[in-house]
């Protein structure tokens, strides 16, 4: 039975490189049995956002690969999303993912106080917690017009549906934290 009080929530730094492989690896096993498509990220690349501080990790009992999410930012750093979100198995069910979640909507906001935070899933668990932590559903001309992050969908295998759709729509629900609507108080009263 896993304690969750022996699990640590840290910002990603150098000294987590080591981690990149079992997160890669983790990511793209869940991805294969969600039987989903999913935006292909390098080992140096995720490896960048740890030493850039743009990551977090869960580590259980200070060492073992729990989970991970980090932060991309888009057209200009006027968006930022909380990608590559992911609780190893043994690690699921125990409020873990929300954590992160909590963790990486906090570490954005810190860095990219302006910006508007979105997300593009078709993931029933990240849309409550998205929900929880104030986003709302948007259609896709509300999200970054950023050719790179649109690249990221050619890998998806809908893509043919957001290409005959003119990226106006998918299977993804687009949602969106606009920091412009909340208030500092609203901040604090958020349930996750
Ligand atoms: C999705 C995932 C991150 C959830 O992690 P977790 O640590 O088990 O989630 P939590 O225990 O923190 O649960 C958070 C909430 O989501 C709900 N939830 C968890 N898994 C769910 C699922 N498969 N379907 C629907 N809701 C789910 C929980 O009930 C909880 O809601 P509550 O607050 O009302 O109790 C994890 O299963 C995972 O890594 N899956 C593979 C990768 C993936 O799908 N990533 C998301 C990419 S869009």
């Amino acid at each position: 039975m896993i304690d969750s009080n022996e699990i640590e929530i840290v910002v990603a730094g150098e000294e987590h490189v080591q981690y990149v492989d079992e997160v890669l690896d983790t990511i793209n096993k869940a991805a294969k049995i969600r039987g989903t498509g999913i935006a292909k990220r390098s080992p140096e690349y995720v490896k960048q956002k740890m030493i850039e501080h743009k990551a977090v990790l869960a580590l259980y009992q200070k060492k073992k690969f729990a989970g991970f999410s980090y932060i991309e930012s888009w057209s200009n750093k006027k968006f930022v999303a909380n990608s590559g979100l992911i609780v190893a198995p043994e690690f699921r069910g125990i409020g873990l993912a929300k954590r992160i979640k909590r963790r990486i909507f906090d570490l954005s906001r810190e860095m990219f106080p302006e910006a508007k935070i979105f997300s593009l899933t078709t993931g029933e668990a990240v849309m409550k917690m998205n929900n929880e932590l104030g986003y709302r559903p948007v259609t896709f001309p509300s999200l970054t017009d950023d050719e790179a992050f649109w690249r990221g969908c050619e890998s998806c295998v809908n893509f043919d549906i957001l290409q005959r759709n003119g990226r106006r729509m998918c299977l993804c629900t687009g949602m969106l934290y606009d920091p412009a609507e909340h208030t500092a108080h609203d901040d604090s009263t958020d349930k996750i």
